[in-house]
C-alpha cells in the first residue's frame, strides 16, 4: 500500500501524475485545458499514456451517435490498468448523463462529474487523494456560477479560447446539451476582458470566445451586449483575431454584421447553425425560426463590406423530414452558399423529446441524404473558393507539412492556406504573413508568400520562439 501523505492522501504520497482523454466540441478541449490547469495547480503533472498516470481521467461527449456505448467500451479497456492507488474518473456530457450508472457498470471508476461541477474540482481531488469512492459533481447543473479559473493551461500559445457563455437554455428537441451542460450562463464582461487581456500579455493573438449559444451573452453585469463584448474584445491590444462559435440564429443580430465591418481584428467568418431549410422540420426541432427568417439574417451578413465567410450544421433525417423537406434544405445551401457545411445524421439521444416521435426516417434514407447533401456541398464549395484565386490573403502560420513542403496557414475566414516561400527562412509559427492564392480546391487553398512574415510583438517575447526553421 502507498503510504499515506501529510494531507492524509493516497495519491498525494506520491509524485501525482494524470493521464486525460478528450472527445466532443470545442468546449470540451477548452474545459479540458482547464481541468489541466486545474490539477496542475493541485500539484499534478500530466503525462502522455495512461499507463504511467496515477488518475486517469476520461472527457467525454454525447451530442451524437451511441456515445454512452463507447465510454463503456472504453472504460472496459481501462479496466486492464486497475492497481494499487491508481484512480479513474469520467467527465463531460455522457458522465452527467449517466451520472451514478457508471459505478454499477464500471466499479473501478471513482469520480464521475458533469461540467456544471468542474468549479469543484480542487475539493473533489481532495476526497479522491483521501480514499474515498464513488464521488460525484452531478447536481450543480442550475448553478449560476461559470468554470472560471485563471489556471487554464491551454495547449497552443497562439490561438485560445475563451468561455464567455456555458450551458443551453434552449431546448431543441434533439439536442442533449441543455441535459448535460445545465441552463445558460454568462461570465461578466469585465472578467472576459481580464482574461483577453492576461492572453494577449502572454503572446495570444487569437482568440475564439466559446459558448453553446455564444451570441445569447448576457453580461451580468449589464454592461455589454454580444456585439460589444465582441467588438472590445477585438480592441484588446496584441489581438489581432477574434472568432465565436457557436451562435444561434435567434439571438443572431445585425449589430453583431456592423461590429465585423467595423473591428478589423474580428475574423470574416461566421458559423450560424441552420440544422434544416425546411421551416416545416424546424418547427418539430423547436428552432424558434423559420427558412425565411433565416435568410433573412444571412442577407444581413452578405451585405456586409467584407466578404464575411459563412458556414454551417446540418442535421438530416430528423423525424418527419420528408424528401421536399429535404431539398428545401439543399436548395438552402446553394442559396445561402456555405464555405462549409458540417452535416450529420440525426441520432436520438436520451431524455430529448425528439427521442419519442414517431416518424423516424431509415438509416439507409438517411445516410443517401447525407451523400447528397455533401456531394452538392462540394459542387458549391468549389465555384465559391475560386473567388479567392490571384488575391493576397494573410495566414497566422499555423504548422508545417514536411512532405508536402508547405507551410500551413489559417487565414481570417478559417481557411486552410498552404503556401511555399522563396525566402531563405520559413516564416515562425504564430506570425502573420501574406499569402497569393495560386489555387483552390473544396476544402482548402494553396498560395506563395507575397512578402515578409510578421512576428508579433508578443510572441516576440514568448520565451521559446515555436518552430524556427531554417530552409537547407
Ligand atoms: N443528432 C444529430 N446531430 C446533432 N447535433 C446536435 N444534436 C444532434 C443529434 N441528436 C448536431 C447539430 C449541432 C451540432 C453540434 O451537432 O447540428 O449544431
Ligand atoms: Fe458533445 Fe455537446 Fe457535450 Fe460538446 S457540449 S461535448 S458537443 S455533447
Amino acid at each position: 500500500m502507498p503510504e499515506r501523505g501529510a494531507t492524509g492522501g493516497i495519491l498525494s504520497s506520491v509524485a501525482k501524475t494524470f493521464y486525460i482523454e478528450t472527445f466532443g466540441c470545442q468546449m470540451n478541449a477548452h474545459d479540458s485545458e482547464k481541468v489541466i490547469g486545474t490539477l496542475q495547480h493541485e500539484g499534478y503533472t500530466q503525462v502522455t499514456d495512461e499507463d504511467s498516470a496515477d488518475l486517469v481521467l476520461y472527457n467525454t461527449c454525447s451530442i451524437r451517435d451511441k456515445a454512452e456505448q463507447k465510454v463503456f467500451h472504453r472504460l472496459n479497456e481501462y479496466k486492464r490498468l486497475q492497481g494499487e492507488g491508481k484512480r479513474f474518473g469520467v467527465l463531460g456530457c455522457v458522465a452527467q448523463q449517466e451520472g451514478e450508472k457508471i459505478f454499477e457498470k464500471a466499479p473501478f471508476v471513482s469520480l464521475v462529474s458533469g461540467s456544471a461541477s468542474y468549479r469543484n474540482l480542487p475539493e473533489m481531488l481532495r476526497r479522491l487523494e483521501a480514499g474515498e469512492n464513488r464521488i460525484t459533481g452531478l447536481d450543480d447543473r442550475q448553478t449560476d456560477e461559470t468554470f472560471d479559473t485563471e489556471f487554464t493551461a491551454r495547449s497552443n500559445p497562439h490561438r485560445g479560447y475563451i468561455t464567455i457563455t456555458e450551458g443551453c437554455d434552449k431546448f431543441c428537441s434533439y439536442c442533449v446539451v441543455p441535459y448535460t451542460r445545465g441552463k445558460e450562463r454568462s461570465r461578466t464582461s469585465e472578467s472576459v476582458l481580464t482574461e483577453a487581456r492576461r492572453m494577449a500579455d502572454a503572446g495570444f493573438t487569437d482568440i475564439q470566445l466559446l459558448g453553446q449559444n455564444v451570441n445569447s451573452f448576457s453580461d451580468p453585469i449589464g454592461k455589454m451586449n454580444f456585439a460589444e463584448i465582441l467588438a472590445a474584445v477585438g480592441e484588446v491590444p496584441g489581438i489581432r483575431r477574434v472568432r465565436f462559435t457557436t451562435s444561434h440564429p435567434r439571438h443572431f443580430t445585425k449589430q453583431i454584421v456592423d461590429a465585423i465591418d467595423a473591428v478589423p481584428t474580428l475574423c470574416d467568418h461566421i458559423h450560424l447553425p441552420v440544422q434544416s431549410g425546411s421551416s416545416a422540420v424546424l418547427k418539430a426541432m423547436q428552432r424558434e425560426y423559420t427558412r425565411e427568417w433565416y435568410l433573412e439574417r444571412i442577407s444581413w451578413i452578405k451585405s456586409a463590406k467584407r466578404d464575411i465567410s459563412m458556414t454551417t450544421d446540418i442535421i438530416v433525417g430528423f423525424p418527419g423530414e420528408t424528401d421536399a423537406d429535404f431539398e428545401e434544405t439543399v436548395t438552402l445551401c446553394g442559396e445561402v452558399g456555405y464555405d462549409s457545411v458540417f452535416a450529420f445524421k440525426y441520432s436520438p439521444r436520451p431524455n430529448t423529446p425528439a427521442v419519442s416521435m414517431s416518424e423516424t426516417v431509415s438509416e439507409e434514407v438517411k445516410s443517401q441524404r447525407l451523400q447528397v447533401l455533401l456531394d452538392r456541398q462540394r459542387e458549391i464549395q468549389r465555384a465559391l473558393y475560386t473567388r479567392h484565386e490571384g488575391k493576397v490573403i494573410e495566414v497566422m502560420v499555423e504548422g508545417f507539412n514536411q512532405q508536402r513542403g508547405q507551410i500551413i496557414g489559417r487565414t481570417s475566414q478559417n481557411k486552410t492556406l498552404n503556401f511555399t516561400t522563396a525566402q531563405p527562412v520559413l516564416p515562425q509559427i504564430g506570425s502573420y504573413v501574406p499569402v497569393r492564392v495560386t489555387k483552390s480546391l473544396p476544402n482548402s487553398l494553396v498560395g506563395e508568400q507575397a512578402g515578409d512574415a510578421e512576428v508579433p510583438a508578443a510572441v516576440l517575447k514568448q520565451a521559446q520562439p515555436v518552430g524556427l526553421v531554417v530552409l537547407q
